[in-house]
């Protein structure tokens, strides 16, 4: 196995605002052919490691895309996703900070 687990890359898109963000991901291919990885991808909202964090609705855990819901409108603090890849041997989180308004 690699020594490092690849992070997923993240992008998210807003064409349902306000009704909800719709995020989803990729991990490099030479990993993507080996067994079946799980995610887990939560958000807050603020980039304070205080602030609570919610699960981001994904319809299976191996599915490659998440929806937040109930979207604060104009939020002066962004949104953080943090998607997190559990592969066989450890697991790898990336994350996306970003404002609806702007996606
Ligand atoms: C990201 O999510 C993973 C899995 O839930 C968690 O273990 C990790 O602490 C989170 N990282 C941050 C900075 O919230």
């Amino acid at each position: 196995p690699p020594a490092a687990p690849a992070l997923p890359r993240v992008r998210c898109r807003a064409p349902r605002y306000p009704v909800a963000v719709d995020c989803s991901w990729t991990l490099p291919s030479a990993l993507s052919t080996t067994r079946p990885v799980a995610f887990i991808a939560t958000y807050r909202l603020g980039m304070a490691a205080h602030e609570e964090s919610r699960p981001c609705l994904q319809p299976t855990p191996e599915a490659t895309s998440c929806s937040i819901e109930d979207i604060r409108m104009f939020s002066l603090a962004p949104y953080v996703l943090n998607v997190t890849a559990v592969h066989p041997w450890g697991a790898s989180s990336s994350f996306l900070p970003f404002k609806a308004e702007n996606i």
